[in-house]
């Protein structure tokens, strides 16, 4: 499965330069763990990192112009860091596999003449195998201003000057032309591309193509991202029935999935049923039942009563713990799931073993996927290890600046002593000022 070993945000609303994680030229760093929390106080950051992932998916998915509409974020100069003139810029430093060199994708959106929203810039760039540390990686994707260069096939690429971070295309495509011997066989492997609409992503367009294997691997990954909205309100909605594979981002499909779940998977759904039974004092059972017309009811046994209650009748928190255990459950989950406060509605002593869940199915299984959520409790943040919590601050300029837990000596030392971590965040070891 593949995962996000780091990612920078540079002029996104608060956040006007922040990394989490590895990078190509920040080898140093630890990546990211399976499972991320982000915790902070109010207004230093959290939904807008949450919703960094979100753009990013969005400009792929819808392109650049509407995704600065989308979701109210109210257009491009409301989410450019305000005074800064800059682009918004988006760096995401991946590995399709365990097996494979990590891969870094580049993305600069800015205002074209008109004052469009447009991507500026877009570059893929593969770490050479077998060279450690070393060694220039090779780019397979360099856009600029829609116009650009990209390298066909499973590896290699071409190689742009590094000691320049902005890459010039019209010497990058003299260069190629310059070629000889065997470096000009090489150099035909390149093509000039040119997009007919700068407002969308070159991954968009070039990922659909099978000449371009990892573009796509890359389009494909970015695609089934995972961002949940979930409200109890919409997951009481009685959709109509229809069996359907995964949870949608708002969760008004809980019953077509649950229905999918019995027909398709009716031991690992009998499963999940006991382990939210087991979590949720007084439930049994959860079934199906359609009707008439034609509607799924999701039905939950209380031991405590005859008749069943329907999910329009059971409580915010019980829906949303069977909501999360059925995402975890999923049978092909998305590679990448991130989750604002996923503590909102549920009683304090569940939210430990909410924390073990998701560290359970990021570390534990094989093709989990990567776990991102956001915080306020303390009490969720008891059951995490140092390198999975991030703390956002405000810093003296009004922008965020975010740290690693295990970076502050005191608290390490406090954690392998036996403290956990959310008591210390309590007692103000994580963000002191
Ligand atoms: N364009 C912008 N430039 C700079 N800062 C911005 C911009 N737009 C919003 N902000 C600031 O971003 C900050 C972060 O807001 P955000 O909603 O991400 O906080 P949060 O950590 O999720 O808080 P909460 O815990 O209350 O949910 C706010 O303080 C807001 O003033
Ligand atoms: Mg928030």
């Amino acid at each position: 499965m593949a995962k996000i070993e780091g990612f920078r945000v540079k002029n996104f609303k608060s956040l006007k330069d922040v990394t989490l994680g590895r990078l190509w030229n920040q080898q140093q760093a630890q990546p990211l763990a399976p499972l991320t929390a982000v915790i902070g106080k109010n207004g230093v950051g959290k939904s807008t990192l949450f919703d960094a992932f979100g753009f990013l998916a969005d400009c792929l998915k819808i392109g650049v112009e509407e995704a600065c509409d989308a979701h109210g974020r109210g257009g491009f100069d409301r989410i450019r860091s305000q005074r800064q003139n800059k682009p918004i810029e988006f760096e995401v430093y991946y590995r399709e596999n365990s097996k494979t060199s990590p891969i870094t994708y580049e993305l600069s959106i800015g205002l074209d003449k008109q004052d469009r929203p447009c991507v500026f810039k877009e570059r893929l760039r593969q770490r050479r195998s077998g060279q450690g540390n070393y060694g220039q990686p090779y780019s397979f994707l360099a856009l600029d201003n829609g116009k650009g260069i990209v390298w066909k096939g499973e590896t290699k690429g071409f190689q742009i000057d590094e000691t320049q971070n902005n890459f010039d295309l019209a010497s990058l495509i003299k260069n190629i032309k310059s070629k000889t011997g065997k470096a000009k066989e090489e150099s035909k492997k390149t093509e000039l591309v040119e997009l007919d609409d700068n407002r969308k992503l070159g991954i968009a367009t070039l990922g659909s193509l099978k000449q371009h294997p990892r573009i796509s691997a890359f389009r494909r990954f970015i695609e089934g991202w995972y961002l949940s909205y979930f409200t109890p309100d919409a997951a009481r909605s009685m959709p109509l029935a229809g069996p359907q594979k995964h949870l949608n981002i708002h969760g008004d499909n809980l019953g077509n999935v649950v229905q999918f779940m019995e027909r398709e998977h009716p031991k690992q759904f009998q499963n999940i049923l006991q382990r939210i039974a087991n979590k949720i004092p007084g439930i049994n059972k959860i079934d199906t039942e359609k009707t008439n017309d034609g509607r799924l009811l999701l039905r939950f046994n209380d031991k405590g009563f005859h008749d069943p209650f329907y999910s329009q009748q059971m409580s915010d928190g019980t829906l949303k713990v069977f909501a999360y255990l059925l995402l975890l459950d999923d049978p092909t989950p998305p590679p990448f799931l991130c989750i604002e406060e996923p503590e909102n509605g549920l009683y304090h002593k569940l939210l430990e073993t909410l924390a073990l869940e998701f560290r359970e199915h990021a570390t534990d299984r094989e093709d989990g996927s990567q776990i991102f959520i956001t915080t306020h409790q303390p009490y969720l943040v008891d059951a995490l290890e140092p390198s999975e919590v991030w703390i956002l601050e405000k810093g003296q300029d009004g922008f965020s600046v975010i740290k690693r837990a295990n970076e502050i000596q005191i608290v390490k030392n406090l954690v392998d002593s036996g403290l956990p971590l959310g008591g210390l965040w309590y007692s103000d070891y994580l963000d002191r000022r």
